[in-house]
């Protein structure tokens, strides 16, 4: 090799390196340097997806847009590129190694489950041979990789907040947890929150029938003063009670739902159902009121939580979710959560790269 090999060489290794090694400390360094949520949408067709949904046997039916008769396949196909650095390849043995017998609890509504399973499909995907075990028990489900003994938890909870069943209806307590979620939550490694969508549901869709606030109960006030009393309530409630030496905890921000293609600039399209491509460009918007309030509440807090910051680069995959091909078309439009493969498998990616280095 003459004095031009080596110089090609040189210059190769470290971005074959990058692709490769996770731990390395330079890798570490430049990620924590790195606004990994500032970046674009990038064609990957060799890469991407991460996996094959039949890869994944106990992707949830609602999610499988494939089997459900999707026939474009690009948005499978487009990678997160943040723009000052490279995320590291998620490795689902690498992923077991570093957690086990560790235990990873999500906590909130349908877009945790999203994200917790794409998480379950990815492991299992990359890692077939660990094995695994599925426990359902009321609203939670465990995944079990046996040969590492890691347990990825999903606890159904729409608010964070109790729900109390009175005489004279249900009660949503802004400022109280729920003292069996508390005991929960304090028994894992690391916790992943999430709540929003749930706070907008009125009439049937809305599980509760009164809202307790203090002492004053209220036939039902403004959703996003309720959202942020709730919030506080939590925030409150994980700086007296984690150790965050000993428990990493995330707050996945607001997942964007795309119902009016208006704001897109394309009205004639109405949701989400004839989207096939993510947008280049953010199109032009003031912040979602509910992330301004979870930014300041998070800042506010003692005690560290890292936001995983999955709005803003969510919001360009207009063509993400399962608009006809979730739970059919007879429970209608989903323009809300995400078809898998496909974009929550980027939050865990995200997710991946915050635990490496942090
Ligand atoms: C599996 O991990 C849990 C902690 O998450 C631990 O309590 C348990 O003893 C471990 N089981 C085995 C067989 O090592
Ligand atoms: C859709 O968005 C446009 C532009 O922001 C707005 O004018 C319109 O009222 C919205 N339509 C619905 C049904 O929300
Ligand atoms: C979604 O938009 C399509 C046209 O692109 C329209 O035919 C359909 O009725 C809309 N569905 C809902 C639920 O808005
Ligand atoms: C989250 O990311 C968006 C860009 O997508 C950025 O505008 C916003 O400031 C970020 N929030 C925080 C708290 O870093």
């Amino acid at each position: 090799m003459g004095t031009f090999g080596i110089a090609i060489a040189l210059l190769v290794l470290p971005i074959i390196l990058e692709n490769q090694i996770v731990c390395g400390k330079q890798i570490i360094y430049r990620l924590k340097k790195c606004d990994i949520y500032q970046g674009g949408w990038v064609y990957d067709p060799n890469s991407y997806p991460l996996y094959d949904s039949s890869l994944c046997p106990f992707l949830d039916h609602a999610f499988d847009c494939q089997k459900n008769g999707r026939a474009d396949e690009l948005y499978l196909k487009y990678r997160w590129q943040p723009y000052s650095c490279n995320l590291p390849t998620f490795d689902g043995e690498d992923f077991l190694e570093r957690f086990r017998d560790k235990r990873i609890l999500f906590v909130g509504d349908s877009l945790s489950l999203n994200q917790w399973r794409s998480l379950t499909c990815m492991i299992h995907a990359t890692s077939p041979q660990s094995g695994y075990t599925i426990k359902r028990i009321g609203g939670s489900s465990t995944f079990t990789s046996k040969s590492h003994n890691v347990s990825l938890m999903l606890a159904r909870n729409a608010f964070l907040v109790r729900i109390d069943q009175q005489r004279y209806g249900r009660v949503l307590k802004l400022d109280s947890i729920d003292p069996a979620d508390g005991k929960l939550w304090k028994e894992y490694d690391v916790l992943i929150f999430d709540t929003w969508h749930w706070w907008l549901h009125a009439s049937r869709k809305q599980p509760w029938d009164f809202i307790q606030d203090g002492k004053t109960l209220h036939r039902d006030m403004n959703r996003l003063v309720a959202y942020e009393k709730a919030l506080k309530t939590w925030a409150r409630w994980v700086d007296k009670n984690v150790d965050t030496k000993e428990t990493k905890v995330f707050f996945q921000s607001i997942s964007p739902s795309h119902w009016n293609a208006s704001q897109w600039g394309y009205p004639e399209g109405r949701n989400c159902t004839a989207e096939r491509k993510p947008l280049v460009v953010a199109y032009p918007r003031s912040k979602h009121p509910a992330e301004v309030i979870l930014e300041k509440v998070l800042s506010d807090m003692s005690k560290p939580v890292v936001l995983l910051n999955v709005t803003g680069l969510s919001q360009l995959r207009k063509d993400g979710h399962p608009s006809i091909y979730g739970n059919g078309a007879h429970l209608g439009m989903d323009c809300t959560h995400w078809c898998l493969p496909g974009v929550p498998d980027t939050w865990n990616q995200l997710l991946y790269t915050e635990l490496i280095r942090n």
